[in-house]
């Protein structure tokens, strides 16, 4: 079913406290007409298997655009994406899908779940692009539906369920395929502080059961005063990194 190649969410390296992610001087321009916009400005960042780590910044900074390139949905103009050592500027945009299925979960503010769909049937997707049989989608979607607390609404679809409701469908679905690294863009935005909370327990536990390295953008400092790394963005470029690991790469201040 799965394949090992180094650089897959099977990989155990990945959850030892090894390099599992790095970013060597990234940056990322939009041309918007004649002109190139630089919005993330030389960013090196390193992450390890089983790091929890939290980006804020004020709006605009360059939060989502650094996001999107860890999590292989865009590509650098400049610098490099290492995974486990990998670099990814030579992957085709088949094999970049592939790493990203297998390895990483995404979970954003509002949720993305399709409305057509059941909860159970949301958090089997991850599943069906790696055609897994259906019964073993099904069983393993209802485990991920056991572990976030919300087996019991399997079958609704996300406009019978409450915000709370439709983020852990949302994190079931992150956590489906076993991934290495989650990364979460503003989880709790969208709900209320007791909720976001939750939310947050919730990330953490799968964090020690499974190692799973999480990076969470938040505008909320509770929910960035719950992470053991923390790292400040403004105007494109990391300005703070409270660090964890002794051997990761401290961006000049
Ligand atoms: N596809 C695009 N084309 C042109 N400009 C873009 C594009 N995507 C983002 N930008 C610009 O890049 C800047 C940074 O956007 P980004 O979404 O990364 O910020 P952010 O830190 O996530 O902000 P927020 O906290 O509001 O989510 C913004 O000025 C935005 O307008
Ligand atoms: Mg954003």
């Amino acid at each position: 079913m799965t394949q090992r190649d180094g650089a897959t969410g099977d990989d155990p390296q990945l959850r030892t406290g090894a390099r599992m992610l790095e970013l060597v001087d990234v940056h990322k321009s939009y041309r918007v007409g004649p002109v190139d916009i630089p919005i993330v400005k030389g960013v090196s960042l390193a992450i390890d298997g089983g790091e929890v780590l939290s980006i804020m910044g004020s709006s605009g900074s360059g939060k989502t655009t650094l996001m999107n390139m860890i999590g292989l949905l865009d590509r650098p103009t400049q610098g490099k994406v290492l995974i486990s050592g990998q670099d990814m500027a030579g992957a085709s945009a088949d094999r970049l899908a592939d790493i990203r299925n297998r390895t990483i979960g995404f979970v954003f503010q509002q949720f993305f779940l399709l409305p057509r769909l059941s909860a159970r049937e949301n958090v089997e997707l991850p599943l069906t692009y790696r055609a897994v049989p259906e019964a073993e989608r099904r069983r393993r979607a209802m485990a991920a539906l056991e572990r976030v607390g919300i087996a019991k609404r399997g079958g609704h679809r996300p406009s019978e369920l409450s915000g709370g409701e439709r983020q852990r469908v949302a994190i079931a679905r992150a956590i489906v395929g076993e991934p290495a690294l989650i990364l979460a863009d503003e989880p709790t935005g969208a709900l209320d502080t007791r909720t976001g909370i939750e939310v947050m327990r919730l990330f953490r536990e799968i964090n020690q059961e499974r190692g799973t390295a999480l990076v969470i953008v938040t505008h909320d400092p509770h929910v960035a005063d719950q992470c053991p790394r923390r790292v400040v963005m403004s105007d494109g470029r990391l300005v703070d990194d409270t660090g964890t690991f002794a051997h990761q790469v401290r961006p000049a201040a």
